[in-house]
């Protein structure tokens, strides 16, 4: 998704911009640019494609100067070429603007503009911003700025500079995550912590509505109705080294060899195997609150989604109350019943899904109590919500979800444990559960110790065009959620589907060029499941069973098997993910494609 950057200081602006930019490359992005002004003009440069084309072309057509933005842009609107890549300028030249989100009035404006003479150059959204702009200017570039967001509708981080008014860059949020990082002597601005770490860690989150006037010596944060605000400065306590590769050769494979740690930090401090509770300090939910609640609203995107539809099973079957799951993006345009004692539980890693963000606030808005599990500490998420579980997982860089999927259903177990506890689930049972997740990080670890298992299955699979993954009762997620890996990285077909559900449709797709994952662990249903591999053996699919024991049922049943340890049927998941992680990790490297990055996918998907 798009990223945005900003340097205002003593230094050439381009190298940092640059260095910036690469820094936000996980979040996937298909071109760049940057516009700095020297001497009181502009200057720019874009390109489509990777950001060394970008640095190819300023190693032609240099750009110099010390105050400039710059942008990674994942196309909306408008295809992936240069004349659509940010930075876009005025008509005259004399302003330039980098955006996240979307102007939702944008063809209005193109069309008052056009009547006043403007022409446009791209197919962006975003011009109507640089064109509105230079139309207003008539003091300050802020004043502009503020001037030109009262025309505006829609969802924008941006990022202004103007030969009119140089030095300075404004900025503005509204639904676009942006942050301003405080130095000595510079300053910088960025959509992503990560992009400007290794230069400050003092950074001011701006708020909905904020407008920033960034310059060499400071900065000032203007609130929506152009007021200044003290705002509060935070430190960044990630360290540089946790967003880098540590000797893996992608990040993806490093997040899911992180996942032992990442699943027992989800859990430090906060499990109490020897009552068979958790203690969460953020619920912001009393004793009377949790006791209330007559339903749960369950909403995400993506992996999330598949977490949820884990934490409903725990939640119904542990506390036995209701529970809806809803993705996101449904949820926020339905008519959803939610009553004063709803509790909705918004699931995201990045804290930044427009959809998911959307949803707990309309969830909100009609009155329910939200709880955020997020990733990202200060996400815009995080900041809402009435209350939060924090996954601690760190930063997860690789487009494809894994380290923060396991931690999602680790925190779900977490709340339904506590939840369970207190409306009447026995010490005994609750002492099962907490003991069974105090066991889970060796037990990830066991299964990571054998990924040259995985690996040799996934070179006898590299080549296949489809894949059916297949699983019940909790294991039906993990179904959906490894068809989903798989897709993503290797660009391989791949769908998920419950076991049985298979006979009302994809057995029609069955032969002997069709794997079938069967995620098969020893649990209640295993029986049933059995049935279902002997339906595909009976039709020549080729069967990989994630199985957790020697099954004699299964003897001569399946193709190739691995086996993970056992658990709670509930917490089965979380052990049986790994394989499929690694499963789909292997095919899509041995294919040879780019796993950090996947074309078309973004880490977080920040409009609509
Ligand atoms: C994108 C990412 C997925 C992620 C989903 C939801 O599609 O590529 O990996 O699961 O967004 O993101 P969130 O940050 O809200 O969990």
């Amino acid at each position: 998704m798009c990223g945005i950057i900003g340097y205002v200081g003593g230094k050439p602006a381009v190298p940092f911009l640059l260095e910036g930019l690469r820094r936000m490359e996980y979040r996937g992005y298909d071109s760049a640019g940057v516009a700095v002004l020297h001497d009181g003009a502009l200057g720019d440069c874009r390109a489509a494609g990777k950001i060394a084309r970008l640095e190819a072309a300023l190693n032609t057509t240099p750009v110099t100067g010390s105050c400039g933005i710059g942008h990674t842009r994942w196309a909306t609107h408008g295809p992936p070429v240069e004349r659509n890549a940010h930075p876009h300028r005025s008509q005259d030249g004399t302003v330039a603007v980098v955006h996240n989100g979307i102007i939702e009035n944008a063809n209005a404006l193109r069309v008052l503009l056009q009547g006043k003479g403007y022409q446009f150059r791209s197919d962006t959204d975003t011009e109507v911003v640089a064109h509105l702009v230079q139309e207003l200017m008539n003091g300050s570039l802020e004043e502009a700025v503020l001037a030109a967001l009262r025309e505006v509708e829609g969802t924008y981080g941006l990022a202004i500079v103007s030969s009119r008014d140089p030095g300075k860059i404004v900025a503005a949020r509204k639904g676009s995550p942006l942050l301003v990082g405080i130095g000595d002597g510079e300053h910088f601005l960025a959509s992503d912590a990560s992009a400007i770490l290794a230069h400050t860690r003092q950074v001011v989150y701006l708020h909905d509505g904020d407008v920033a006037v960034i310059e060499a010596g400071g900065y000032r944060v203007l609130d929506a109705s152009a007021a200044p605000r003290t705002p509060k400065v935070d430190r960044i306590e990630w360290d540089q080294a946790a967003i880098e590769r540590g000797g893996y050769p992608h990040f993806m494979l490093k997040e899911i060899f992180e996942q032992p740690q990442t699943v027992e930090n989800t859990m430090r401090g906060r499990l109490i195997v020897e009552d068979g509770t958790s203690k969460l300090g953020g619920l912001n939910l009393s004793h009377e609150q949790l006791m209330a609640i007559d339903n749960v609203i369950i909403t995400a995107c993506g992996t999330s989604w598949h977490s949820a539809l884990i934490g409903e099973m725990m939640i119904e079957e542990w506390c036995r109350l209701p529970v809806e799951v809803e993705y996101a993006s449904e949820f926020r345009y339905k008519n959803p019943i939610v009553g004063p004692n709803t509790l909705c539980i918004v699931i995201s890693q990045s804290g930044e899904t427009a959809d998911t963000l959307a949803a707990m606030r309309e969830a909100k808005r009609r009155g329910a109590r939200t709880l955020g599990l997020v990733n990202v500490v200060g996400s815009t998420i995080a900041r809402e919500d009435d209350g939060g579980v924090y996954l601690h997982a760190g930063p997860e860089i690789g487009v494809a979800s894994t380290k923060a999927f396991t931690s999602q259903v680790v925190a779900l177990a977490l709340f339904a444990l506590k939840l369970a506890r207190k409306r009447g689930m026995s010490v005994t049972r609750g002492m099962e559960i907490a003991r069974a997740l105090h066991a889970l990080p060796a037990q990830i670890q066991d299964v990571l110790d054998r990924s040259e298992q995985v690996e040799h299955i996934a070179e006898e699979f590299k080549r296949a065009p489809n894949f059916l993954y297949l699983g019940r009762g909790a294991n039906f997620p993990v179904a959906l959620e490894g068809a989903l890996k798989l897709k993503e990285i290797s660009y391989i077909h791949a769908e998920g589907y419950p076991a049985a559900e298979m006979k009302h449709g994809p057995i029609a797709l069955i032969d002997e060029m069709m794997p079938v994952v069967f995620v098969a662990p020893h649990d209640a249903v295993f029986d049933k499941v059995v049935s279902n591999i002997q339906e595909v053996k009976a039709r020549k699919g080729t069967v990989i069973a994630i199985t957790s024991r020697g099954e004699p049922a299964l003897d001569g049943l399946v193709d190739y098997e691995f086996r993970i340890p056992e658990t709670v049927d509930l917490l089965m998941p979380v052990l049986a993910s790994v394989p499929l992680q690694l499963l789909a990790y292997y095919i899509a490297v041995k294919r040879g494609s780019n796993v950090d990055q996947p074309r078309n996918l973004a880490k977080s998907v920040t409009v609509e």
